[in-house]
């Protein structure tokens, strides 16, 4: 068991932390007028302004010490060698390997993984051209007009957050749907507005045993049929994606229309995969291929830069200071975009699902904190809903900043308005507003003493709350790509500091199992053997079913 609090370097980080604590950022701006150009970084057509952090050299020197004794560098070159580093899955993590250009090879257990990976991205690409094309018709020989991606988790959420990312991409004849919910609503409201001859459905599931996902597909299944076709033309509007090809041909889908990818993709980790068809088909492969090259630069980035400029190693180690010596236990994304409004949904999953654990690799429980909670709306939305406490709250609230300084819609004045916000609140976030300047205000504005006096404490910004902004000319495809990457590296350096598996997820599985047996009471009508809240909401729904009937 490694004990990360007894390391020299976590401890040489304790104590700086009490003698830097009460450092303002104001000061340490006036102080160095080059505070931007030692804390900010760039790669992949991404800028990293980190320097309105409460940091000094010193503690960006700890920092990366401390980056130095975990070896990241070391660690990530085995991670992508396709080691199995997910050791409780006994599994390689190789999303890494999905966007390596068809030059590379990656031999694992004798196989080219690189191989495989472009011989699958070939078959989806055909299928996706023709589906695109018009030449992929449904049954009633008409093109096909809807896309409906059933899935849920990684199965869903990065594929309807890239897809919504780059909406400007989208094809002109094509609208898309996404289906996870296993509330009957989410796929009625989507059947009610599609058309049975022309819809694709893509059922989108890793294992293809996830209820939800199997129920929905289910349900379109049957309405399609009740809609007037007949089994045989379901090989004309089912398609799955999935590394299980028994379960996939047992629900009835032709496992030609099947697209493969493999269990050393991990679900948050797979919209780089087959799971990305739905991507595909939203915006053309050429654009797919280029998201997947940007992804694979931010790789070779991550991998191959020092730490001091490597993007996500600073953002991990930046993660790691607020939330192991400030106590942050949240974090929010701000994206000034209103395309990646899904962005902070899809960095929940990846983030929370890899990094919410408490106990290391070796099964021995952590004594420190590990994954924070994240959150997060896209700019300006969020000034006018939740900012009022990441301001003036008693939390400190870490916060990305993301957007482009090139608009897809550039309208009048809106962009630099957008732009302005988001700088502006990274300024207000930083600076604050101290009581004399709060009560030098009042008075200029006409206030008597008395007003200044009960009203100043109300207007003052402690500040000093810190902020990353990460800045690019625009969002395109190669841009997300990367910026995706960098997160997910991101988990990987912190995940690794907290000597976590961030590649399993046993935490989702007790509500599963549980919710089995939940299911087959309210079935049955007769709640079994459970504390008195649990038996009392089913008896409440039970009740309620029987009204209803
Ligand atoms: O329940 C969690 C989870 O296993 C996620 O990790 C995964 O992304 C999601 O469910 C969906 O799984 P699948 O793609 O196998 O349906």
């Amino acid at each position: 068991m490694r004990d990360l609090r007894k390391l020299s370097e976590w401890q040489a980080l304790q104590s700086h932390y009490h003698e830097i604590e009460s450092l303002q950022m104001r000061d340490m701006f006036a102080q160095d007028k080059n505070r931007f150009d030692t804390f900010s970084a760039s790669a992949c057509g991404i800028l990293l302004d980190y320097s309105k952090n409460r940091i000094t050299s010193e503690t960006f020197d700890l920092l990366l010490a401390l980056a130095r004794k975990i070896d990241i560098t070391k660690e990530a070159k085995r991670m992508f060698a396709g080691e199995r580093i997910n050791a409780t899955e006994d599994r390689s993590v190789l999303h890494t390997a999905l966007r390596m250009p068809d030059s590379k090879s990656l031999l694992v257990d004798g196989e080219d993984v690189v191989k495989q990976v472009h011989a699958v991205a070939r078959h989806a690409a055909q299928f996706v051209d023709k589906v695109r094309d018009g030449v992929w018709t449904g049954y009633t020989g008409k093109r096909i007009e809807s896309v409906v991606n059933i899935g849920i988790g990684g199965s869903d959420l990065g594929p309807l957050m890239v897809c919504e990312a780059l909406k400007p991409w989208q094809h002109e004849d094509l609208e898309f749907h996404f289906v996870s919910n296993v509330d009957g609503s989410h796929i009625s409201e989507a059947l009610a507005k599609i058309n049975a001859e022309t819809t694709l459905f893509i059922v989108a599931s890793k294992t293809f045993t996830t209820q939800e996902t199997l129920a929905n597909a289910q349900t379109a299944r049957q309405w399609f049929l009740d809609s007037g076709a007949d089994n045989s033309a379901i090989a004309k509007h089912f398609v799955a994606v999935s590394t299980n090809e028994k379960a996939v041909s047992e629900f009835g889908i032709d496992t030609d229309n099947m697209f493969r990818f493999w269990d050393w993709v991990g679900g948050r980790y797979s919209l780089w995969s087959s799971i990305g068809l739905s991507i595909r088909l939203c915006i053309g492969n050429d654009n797919f291929d280029a998201m997947l090259h940007g992804a694979h630069e931010m790789d070779e980035h991550f991998v191959q830069t020092e730490y001091q400029h490597n993007l996500p190693v600073v953002l991990a180690l930046l993660g790691v200071w607020y939330g192991n010596f400030f106590n942050a236990r949240s974090y929010v994304i701000a994206p000034y975009d209103q395309y990646l409004h899904r962005f902070p949904a899809y960095l929940q999953q990846l983030d929370m699902e890899s990094n919410g654990k408490s106990v290391q690799m070796d099964g021995s429980a952590v004594d420190y904190k590990t994954g924070a909670v994240l959150w997060g709306e896209p700019g300006t939305n969020g000034q006018h809903a939740f900012f009022q406490l990441i301001h003036q709250g008693t939390d400190l609230i870490p916060a990305d900043f993301i957007t482009a300084a090139k608009s897809q819609n550039p309208v009048g004045a809106h962009h630099k308005m957008l732009l302005a916000n988001c700088i502006a609140q990274t300024e207000a976030l930083m600076k604050g507003k101290t009581l004399s300047e709060v009560q030098a205000e009042l008075r200029a504005g006409g206030s008597t003493n008395e007003e200044t006096d009960a009203l100043a404490p109300h207007k003052v910004f402690s500040g000093n709350r810190p902020t990353n902004t990460l800045l690019c000319e625009e969002i395109t495809p190669r841009v997300l790509g990367a910026l995706i990457a960098l997160y997910e590296h991101k988990v990987f350096v912190q995940g690794k500091i907290w000597g976590l598996n961030s590649y399993d997820q046993w935490g989702v599985e007790l509500g599963k199992q549980l919710a089995a047996t939940v299911l087959q009471e309210l079935n049955s009508g007769a709640p079994g053997a459970h504390d008195s809240s649990t038996s009392n909401l089913m008896s409440y729904c039970i009740d309620r079913f029987s009204k209803a009937t």
